[in-house]
C-alpha cells in the first residue's frame, strides 16, 4: 500500500498558447485532508480535471495508490474509488435531491442512471438516507434539484460524491454559497469524514476559514505553478503566499 494515495509529478496542461498548469508536483497522503488553493485562475480545477480524468494532461503522471492512472478514463475512477464535486455543479435539475444521490450510488455498481431509478435494494436506500441526514438534506429529498439554492445543490454533489463510498474525494469549493452556519457543519462533516472513515479528502476551496480549520496540508498555485506547500500554519504567514493570495483574500472577508 503507498504512503501517498495520490501523487501527481509534472503535470502540466497547456489550452492553446495558455499553460493553465505547469509541471505541478502534489503527493496526498493516505486519510488526511489535503487542501489547494490559489488566485482565480491559478489552475486548480483544471488539476482536479485530469485527476478526474475530465482532461488530458498534457504531460506528467498521476498515480493513485501506486497506479498509473494518468491515462485511464473518466467512467473507470468511481471504481478505483475516486468522487468529485463540480465548482459549478452537474446535477440532474430535473431528477429529486434523493434520484441525484440514487444515481451516485448505482454508478459505482456500473448499471445505467435509468436501472439504478427503478431497482431501489433497501440497503442502498438505507445509505441514501443516512447521507441525505449527514449532509443536512433530509427535509429536500423530494425537491427537484434546480429548485434548491446554490450551497444546497453543493452539498447535493458531495452526498452523490459519497454514495460511491470514495477513499479519494475530491471537493471543488464545497463551501461556496453556504452560510456560516453551514460552513461550520461541512467542516465538522469532512473532519468526521477523514478522521473517523478514513477518507482521503483534496479540498479546493477559497473560504480560509474552513481550508485553514481543517487541512493537514496546504498547497498553493498560482499561474499554474506551486509557490508554496506547508501546514496551515506555515502557508498562512509564508510572505509568497500572501502577496500572491492570501492578502487580496482577506480584503474579500
Ligand atoms: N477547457 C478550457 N479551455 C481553455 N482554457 C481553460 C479551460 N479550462 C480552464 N482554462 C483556463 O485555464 C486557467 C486555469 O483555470 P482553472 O479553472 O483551473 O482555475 P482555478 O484555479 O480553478 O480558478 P477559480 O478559483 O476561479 O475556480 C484559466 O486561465 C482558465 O481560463
Ligand atoms: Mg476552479
Amino acid at each position: 500500500m503507498a504512503e501517498n494515495l495520490l501523487e501527481v509529478t509534472d503535470l502540466t496542461v497547456r489550452f492553446g498558447g495558455l499553460t493553465a498548469v505547469n509541471k505541478f508536483d502534489i503527493a496526498v497522503q493516505r486519510g488526511t485532508i489535503h487542501a489547494l488553493i490559489g488566485p482565480n485562475g491559478a489552475g486548480k480545477s483544471t488539476t482536479f480535471n485530469c485527476i478526474s480524468r475530465f482532461y488530458e494532461p498534457t504531460a506528467g503522471r498521476i498515480l493513485l495508490n501506486g497506479v498509473d492512472v494518468t491515462r485511464s478514463p473518466a467512467s473507470a475512477m468511481a471504481g478505483l474509488g475516486v468522487a468529485r464535486t463540480f465548482q459549478n455543479l452537474e446535477l440532474f435539475g430535473e431528477l429529486t435531491v434523493f434520484e441525484n444521490v440514487m444515481i451516485g450510488a448505482h454508478v459505482h455498481a456500473g448499471r445505467s442512471w435509468a436501472d439504478a431509478l427503478s431497482a431501489r435494494p433497501s440497503g442502498v436506500v438505507d445509505h441514501i438516507e443516512h447521507l441525505l441526514q449527514r449532509t443536512g438534506l433530509t427535509a429536500y429529498r423530494n425537491t427537484v434539484a434546480r429548485n434548491l439554492d446554490f450551497g444546497h445543490q453543493k452539498l447535493l454533489e458531495l452526498a452523490r460524491a459519497l454514495a460511491i463510498r470514495p477513499r479519494l474525494l475530491l471537493l471543488d469549493e464545497p463551501a461556496a454559497g453556504l452560510r456560516n452556519r453551514e460552513i461550520a457543519a461541512l467542516d465538522a462533516l469532512l473532519t468526521d469524514l477523514c478522521r473517523r472513515e478514513g477518507i482521503t479528502i483534496l479540498l479546493v476551496e477559497h473560504v480560509m476559514q474552513l481550508v485553514m480549520a481543517i487541512s493537514d496540508r496546504v498547497t498553493v498555485l498560482n499561474f499554474g505553478t506551486k509557490i508554496a506547500e506547508g501546514t496551515p500554519d506555515e502557508v498562512r504567514n509564508d510572505p509568497s503566499v500572501i502577496e500572491a493570495y492570501l492578502g487580496q483574500e482577506m480584503v474579500h472577508a
